[in-house]
């Protein structure tokens, strides 16, 4: 659709995995390659929302006449997501691939292979579930998560649509090798509390102009 009917509404997405480094010069990462959250933004843009996109480290252009916010980790992610919204947004979709651990302690010099020993520890600790605690502070009226599976895909989805107080919950087989991580494909279904939608297989940019069209259309039923 070429209507501005979004016009007036604030979009925040995430999108892209997050870096949370072990020393100055490694990290923890995984492969998302952000296509599936830039898409989104790009399709609420086309439809007059105003967007922030929060995003992880990728290769992608910044999208044109999108608020572009870059972060690395997880706890920077959450930060620029509450400065995004200290009004609610309409919408927040989580569509990055958070870290759920970062290191306890980052070490300040590059770690060095001393000793005789062929194994070596990294103690990390959890980072906070961005789209949980922004849900818990209401920071968006709507809140739209992904759930990466590789196993029971709908039943864990459900599990995290309750869990994390969430409206609508994209679920994701990342098991699959021609959707998710980094294809420019992908494969969803969308479940609500006691609905569900599974569009066809198709270009990121595609569905994501689908994906925008079914929570528009959960956000009027909200209201
Ligand atoms: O980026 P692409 O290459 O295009 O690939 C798209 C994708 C597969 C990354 C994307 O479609 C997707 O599935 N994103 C969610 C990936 C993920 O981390 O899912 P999860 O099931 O671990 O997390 C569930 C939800 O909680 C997600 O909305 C996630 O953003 C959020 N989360 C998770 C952990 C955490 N600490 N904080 C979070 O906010």
């Amino acid at each position: 659709p070429t209507q501005q009917d979004l016009t007036g509404q604030h979009w925040v997405i995430t999108a892209g995995p997050t870096m949370e480094a072990i020393d100055p010069v490694r990290y923890i990462s995984n492969h998302s390659s952000g296509k599936m959250g830039y898409a989104l933004a790009e399709a609420a843009k086309v439809r007059g929302a105003t967007v922030t996109l929060v995003s992880g480290p990728v290769n992608l252009p910044a999208p044109s006449g999108v608020h572009l916010v870059a972060i690395k980790s997880a706890d920077d992610m959450l930060t620029a997501c509450r400065a995004a919204m200290t009004s609610p947004a309409d919408v927040f979709i989580g569509a990055a691939a958070v870290a759920d651990f970062r290191m306890k302690d980052v070490a300040t010099q590059k770690m060095k292979k001393t000793g005789d020993s062929d194994e070596m520890q990294l103690t990390l600790v959890k980072n906070p579930d961005v789209i949980a605690t922004l849900s818990q502070e209401k920071a968006a009226k709507c809140m739209v998560g992904f759930a990466a599976e590789t196993q029971d895909v709908i039943a864990y989805a459900k599990s995290k649509l309750e869990r994390k107080g969430l409206d609508l919950i994209i679920a994701n087989d990342v098991s699959r090798t021609d959707i998710g991580f980094n294809n420019d494909e992908n494969q969803v279904t969308v479940l609500s509390k006691d609905q569900q939608w599974t569009p066809p297989k198709e270009a990121k940019p595609a569905l994501a102009v689908e994906l925008v069209e079914l929570i528009t259309q959960h956000q009027s039923q909200m209201s």
